[in-house]
Order: C-alpha cells, then structure tokens, then sequence
C-alpha cells in the first residue's frame, strides 16, 4: 500500500497506519473502479476545515471495505471493525492517539453503548468515557467514515450525523467493467477475464465480484472457466 507502513496490532482486524508521506499524492482511490462521484464527495469531506461523516450502505462486494481501506492512507487514520470497538480498545485509541480519520467498517455490529459514544464525538468532538467510576473526556477533530450492510441496527441519530450513500448492487454493465478491470490488474488475460465475468453473471447469476475472483484464481484456460462454471452450476443449492 504505497510507502505507508501498516502495523497489525492484534489479531482482530484493528490496524493502525503509519504514514511516511503528506496526505498529497497517495492515488487515493487507486483501486477502486468507478463511484467517481462519491469519491469525488469524499475528497471534498478531506478539504473540508470541519468534518464531515460519511457511511457507505449497500450490498455485499460493493467496495465499501475497499473504501475504508484506501483511507488507511491518510496520515492520523484508524480503521476497526464495529464489532471489535470496545475488544479492540477504540477509544483507549482515540485517547492516546487522537487519529483525525476513523474508519469504522460494518459499524452496524458495534454495540449501542459505543455508538452512543460516536454520537457526540460526530457533533461536538468531545469524547467522553466512565470506566470503574471515573470519567475521562477530551476533544477530538475526527472525520468518521464508516460502512454498513444494513441500516437497521444502527441509533438513528447516529445515521442523522452522517452523509449517507446506498451503493446500488452492481447491473451487467457496471458489473463486467468492474470484475474485468480487476482481474486484468491481477494479470489474468483478457480472453479469459470476460469469459469469467460473463459466466458468473449470466450463468451463475451473481453479482457477487468476490464469484470472479475466486475461479480468476482456479481456471487456467477459457474451457477452464466454463467447466468450472458447470460444476459449481450442478452442485447450487
Ligand atoms: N468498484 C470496485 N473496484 C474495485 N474492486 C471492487 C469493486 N467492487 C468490488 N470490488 C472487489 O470485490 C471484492 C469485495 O469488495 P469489498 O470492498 O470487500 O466489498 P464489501 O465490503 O462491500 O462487501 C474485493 O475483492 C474488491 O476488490
Ligand atoms: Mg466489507
């Protein structure tokens, strides 16, 4: 990922990032195909003096991890899992680092008592915490990005703080430009990239990206693909 130094932490998919660079020249967005103009919005959220919140909703293989990842990039950022806020230690981590991005992936798992928290993180940027009886509060200037596959479980004051995008499952289109712009970045040839693309949306009628991946990795030849395609057609549910 660039210059950047990523550091895993612990085994539970908290990371922090290192930056060695400025927040300039990171091709931030490099690996994501299309959504121009939600990455255009989130560049305007960076620029802006004050932050801006913003959560990505939308169905599986979307990009919305990929979002939060790219954002791993920038300088002071933080990325966690919601259902690992309070194992991981986030707000131990927002004390002691004070990160200016956090980035909070599937932030629908993330216990009520915490997402309370966020609540006035996101509006006034004092965090405040009682543990054993005391109280701790600082102020904090953090930009939250956070992704979700299913709204339902989060406080609805929590979803009134963000800047809301519901990703829309992928058409044929959009889903053969994205699935072949992947695979020929993983150097699969051409021939055999369509073919892929096409096989898992017509005949295994996915629209599941994650589908082209894994035969990208099984199939050698274009009789490979429509092969493998057959047999995993034979034994679907
Ligand atoms: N627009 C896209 N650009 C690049 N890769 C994509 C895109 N959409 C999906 N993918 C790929 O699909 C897979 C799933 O993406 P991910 O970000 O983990 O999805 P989500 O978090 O929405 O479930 C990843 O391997 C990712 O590279
Ligand atoms: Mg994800």
């Amino acid at each position: 990922m660039n210059d950047n130094k990523i550091l895993k932490v612990s085994s539970d998919e908290t990371y922090k990032c290192i930056k060695e660079k400025s927040n300039e020249n990171l091709n931030l967005f490099e690996n994501i195909i299309g959504y121009e103009d939600v990455k255009k919005i989130f560049k305007m959220s960076l620029n802006s003096d004050k932050p801006v919140h913003i959560l990505l909703v939308g169905p599986p293989a979307s990009a919305k991890t990929l979002f939060m990842l790219e954002f791993l990039k920038l300088e002071r950022s933080y990325f966690t899992l919601g259902s690992h806020s309070t194992k991981a230690g986030m707000f131990d981590y927002l004390f002691d680092y004070r990160p200016r991005y956090l980035l909070v992936d599937e932030i629908e798992h993330m216990p009520y008592k915490d997402q309370t928290s966020l609540l006035s993180i996101m509006e006034t940027g004092i965090l405040t915490e009682t543990k054993s009886q005391k109280t701790r509060s600082t102020q904090l200037k953090t930009w939250i990005f956070a992704t979700c596959n299913n709204k339902e479980k989060l406080l609805s004051p929590l979803l009134s703080r963000f800047i809301i995008f519901h990703l829309k499952p992928y058409n044929r289109s959009k889903f053969i430009e994205v699935s072949n712009g992947i695979l020929l970045k993983n150097d699969i040839p051409s021939d055999i990239a369509n073919e892929i693309s096409e096989v898992v949306w017509k005949r295994l009628k996915s629209k599941d990206i994650r589908d082209c991946i894994k035969i990208s990795r099984l199939a050698k030849t274009v009789e490979d693909v429509e092969w493998i395609a057959k047999t995993l057609n034979q034994y679907r549910k």
